[in-house]
């Protein structure tokens, strides 16, 4: 029997919900297939502010060193906005202290859902490769200067070639490997950095002469996305436009609820953090009526990666694909149905998709 393991990082608002219903389904996942799986749980963000004082604690940062995957939900909220540490800043420093470079977020128009898409006729499925560790989220320096007559902030866009280099290499092997096109999204008009990276990336196309690739300014990038989105399939991006990018890909496929991702350490050992690309979205928190799907295809692809059986992975986004053309759906996607009533039918999906297999 496998033995697997795995760390559950709950955190605030709707992320206990979407990470409660995943468990559900893991467990229906891991009895089906005689998985024996150990479950481990550890605070960070707002919780961990509230209990200790700090987002990213000591102690979950020893649960990590031992993890060898991490499920999160979403930090962060209007409770804490004010507070002098933010829980936004537990979820970096756990990305950095992990050492998770690249955050891969695949979007898809899936079947039965093309009318949410605010786009006519819309096609899109692709993947967004996103550099996790550097920029302006972690440039130093930064902070408050008080001036005699005025207040100046600072913050810092600061890349090393090499980190630029080893984001687009994997985009390019990915896009390789799948036949697909690779569009470096930056702001070489502007920035030193984009420069490089655009440098960077010619350099790295030589070795990859099968991957068709474009560059595209990140604003026109914006609004060409929306045009004709079935015109990008992988995106490789700086941290920043890679985040805003992502959810704008959340909104083309009708939800931001529907998109989960991977934050790993390219294709240096197994561990990774899995988590939706929403946030905590307090509008709708304790009522029930989140969507897992985000959270559910993170797990699909933390089965996938860090416990490497893909067979399983498939069969959850296989799943979950067919229970979004069943229905019922979340609220989200213009339905009634609660997260629970979702998973449910995701876990019947999963039986039934299990027993047509051994039958065949
Ligand atoms: P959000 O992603 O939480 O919500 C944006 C909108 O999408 C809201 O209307 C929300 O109801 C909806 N939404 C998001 N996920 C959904 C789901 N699973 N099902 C149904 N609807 C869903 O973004 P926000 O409101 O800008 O941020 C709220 C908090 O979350 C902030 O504190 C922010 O910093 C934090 N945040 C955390 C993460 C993370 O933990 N990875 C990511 C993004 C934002
Ligand atoms: C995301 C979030 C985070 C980010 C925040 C909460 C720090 O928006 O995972 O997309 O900006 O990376
Ligand atoms: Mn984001």
């Amino acid at each position: 029997m496998a033995t697997h393991q795995l760390l559950v990082l709950p955190g605030d608002g709707i992320g206990p919900e979407v990470t409660g219903a995943t468990l559900r389904l893991l467990d229906a996942v891991s009895e089906l297939l005689g998985w024996s799986v150990e479950k481990a749980e550890a605070d960070i963000g707002g919780r961990a502010i509230d209990r200790v004082g700090d987002p990213f604690p000591v102690e979950t940062q020893t649960m990590i060193d031992k993890a060898e995957a991490v499920l999160l939900g979403a930090v962060g909220g209007p409770l804490w906005d004010q507070a002098p540490k933010r829980p936004e800043a537990g979820l970096l420093a756990m990305r950095q202290y992990m050492g998770l470079w690249a955050n891969l977020r695949p979007f898809r128009i899936f079947s039965g859902l093309e009318h949410l898409s605010p786009l006519k006729n819309a096609k899109a499925r692709g993947i967004v490769f996103r550099e996790l560790t550097g920029g302006l989220y972690f440039g130093e320096p930064r902070g408050r200067h008080l001036l005699p007559d005025d207040l100046e902030v600072v913050d810092t866009l600061r890349y090393r070639r090499s980190e630029i280099e080893r984001i687009v290499r994997l985009a390019f092997k990915y896009a390789s490997d799948h036949h697909w096109t690779l569009t470096s999204v930056d702001k070489a008009n502007v920035l030193e950095s984009s420069r490089v990276w655009r440098e960077v990336t010619n350099e790295l196309a030589q070795g990859f002469p099968d991957v068709t690739l474009t560059h595209r300014y990140v604003d026109a990038a914006a609004m060409d996305l929306v045009l004709n989105p079935a015109g990008y399939q992988v995106i490789v991006t700086e941290n920043l436009f890679g985040d805003i990018l992502s959810d704008l890909t959340g909104g083309l496929v009708g939800s931001l609820g529907l998109l989960g991702s991977s934050s790993v350490a390219g294709t240096g050992g197994t561990r990774g953090l899995f988590e939706p690309v929403h946030g905590s979205a307090p509008d709708i928190a304790g009522r029930g009526i989140a969507n897992p799907t985000g959270s559910m295809l993170s797990l699909a692809y933390l089965i996938g990666w860090s416990w490497s059986e893909r067979e399983a992975e498939r069969l959850i986004e296989e799943a979950v694909a067919e229970s979004l053309v069943e229905g019922p759906h979340t609220p989200d996607l213009g339905g009634k149905a609660s997260t629970e009533e979702f998973t449910q039918t995701v876990i019947n999906r999963i039986k039934k998709i299990v027993q047509r297999r051994k039958i065949s």
